[in-house]
């Protein structure tokens, strides 16, 4: 995860922490899970007081603070300097970043041959939130979030959740939706992190448009416009990297995605020590489970979702689907559906044993 420039607090500063009590007498979870974070990270004495919000109750002192700073979900925290002015600080994550928590220190450790059996098999019976964890205590910054879609805002947000860094990068193949973009500012501004959007090779792409003009793939196929636009940069980024983490999940495409595992070594590309690991922390996962989580948790999605788009691609190549249609059809729809994978990732690779 990235560290941007946003205002250092110092240690004279007042940190109100605002958590939220349910009606039954339960601590919210996030609330709980922010604190493992901060504790975590080594800042939980930067909390000088606990605040509570209590359901149904709007004239407790956390309520009245939401009120006050006009925000309406826990945790969040208020920040008071020496002059008494006060800052809303509304995520985790920004948070820690102020107070200059300190980053764990991750080891880029590869798993030995003589485990991989073990992980393989405990990793495709862990929740997704371990499975995440698990690749961010071992590879931290240097594994990836590849994100272009609800599945990978989940990891997203699952990877704040561990308090741990992380890096995220989505490949901007230029034909995105207007909608995909303000999706990716929101998510941006949504959890405080750096996003790297990988152009193509402008060479290579310039070629390829003078040769085959914009919308070639309707003519001979989206293969050569997605090698140029996705593949091959992703090819270059990742090369930078130990490990990254996909959106995958089995039932998206019963052609070509039925065997996803959790963990793999990536049979189509090479990562900065030569082999690089791969993880689909969703594979198991429907469409529903995701969409549960999304709602449950408030992350954000792209309001493509909210008029019929399932899966969604480059707006030349996604269309909205009718209720009953699988998510796939809305991708690529001219062509077969055992062709309907750009190559970003290798049909037929073997789960590590
Ligand atoms: S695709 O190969 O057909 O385009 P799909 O849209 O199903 O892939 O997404 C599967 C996973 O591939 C996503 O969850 C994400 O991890 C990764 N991915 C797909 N498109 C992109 C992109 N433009 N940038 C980064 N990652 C992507
Ligand atoms: Fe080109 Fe369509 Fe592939 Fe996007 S999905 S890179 S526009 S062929």
């Amino acid at each position: 995860m990235g560290h941007g420039n946003g205002p250092t607090f110092g240690t004279s500063m007042h940190v109100t922490m605002v958590k939220k009590r349910l009606e039954n007498g339960d601590d919210c979870r996030k609330c709980v899970q922010a604190e493992d974070v901060l504790r975590g990270r080594g800042v939980w004495e930067r909390i000088d007081r606990i605040v509570w919000a209590v359901e149904g109750e709007p004239h407790s002192e956390g309520m009245q603070l939401g009120q006050r700073f006009g925000v309406a979900a826990a945790p969040f925290f208020v920040v008071r300097d020496e002059q008494g002015s006060e800052q809303v600080v509304e995520s985790t994550i920004k948070l820690l970043r102020s107070l200059d928590a300190r980053v764990p220190s991750t080891v880029v450790s590869e798993p030995s041959e003589a485990e991989l059996p073990q992980l393989a098999e405990q990793l495709a019976r862990s929740e997704p939130l371990a499975i995440v964890r698990f690749a961010l205590e071992r590879w931290g910054k240097s594994c990836a979030i590849a994100w272009s879609g609800a599945e990978d805002v989940v990891l997203i947000d699952l990877a704040a959740h561990t308090g741990l860094p992380f890096s995220v990068f989505c490949l901007d193949t230029g034909r995105l939706h207007p909608e995909t973009y303000r999706c990716i500012e929101k998510v941006r501004k949504h959890y405080g992190i750096e996003i790297d959007m990988i152009s193509p090779e402008p060479v290579a792409l310039q070629a390829f448009v003078r040769k085959k003009g914009l919308f070639s793939f309707y003519e001979d196929g989206h293969q050569e416009c997605c090698a140029v636009r996705k593949v091959q940069p992703l090819k270059r980024t990742l090369a930078g990297y130990h490990a990254w983490l996909t959106g995958q999940r089995r039932d998206q495409s019963p052609a070509t995605r039925a065997e996803v595992p959790v963990l793999q070594l990536d049979p189509g590309f090479a990562g900065k020590s030569g082999r690089l690991w791969k993880l689909n922390p969703l594979s198991h996962w429907s469409s529903a489970q995701v969409w549960r989580q999304i709602r449950d948790n408030g992350i954000p999605y792209n309001e493509l979702h909210e008029r019929g788009f399932a899966s969604i691609g480059c707006e030349p190549c996604t269309r909205a689907v009718l209720p009953g249609q699988h998510e796939r059809e809305g991708r690529w729809w001219w062509e077969e559906s055992t062709h309907k994978e750009c190559g970003l990732h290798s049909v037929g690779s073997k789960p590590v044993r």
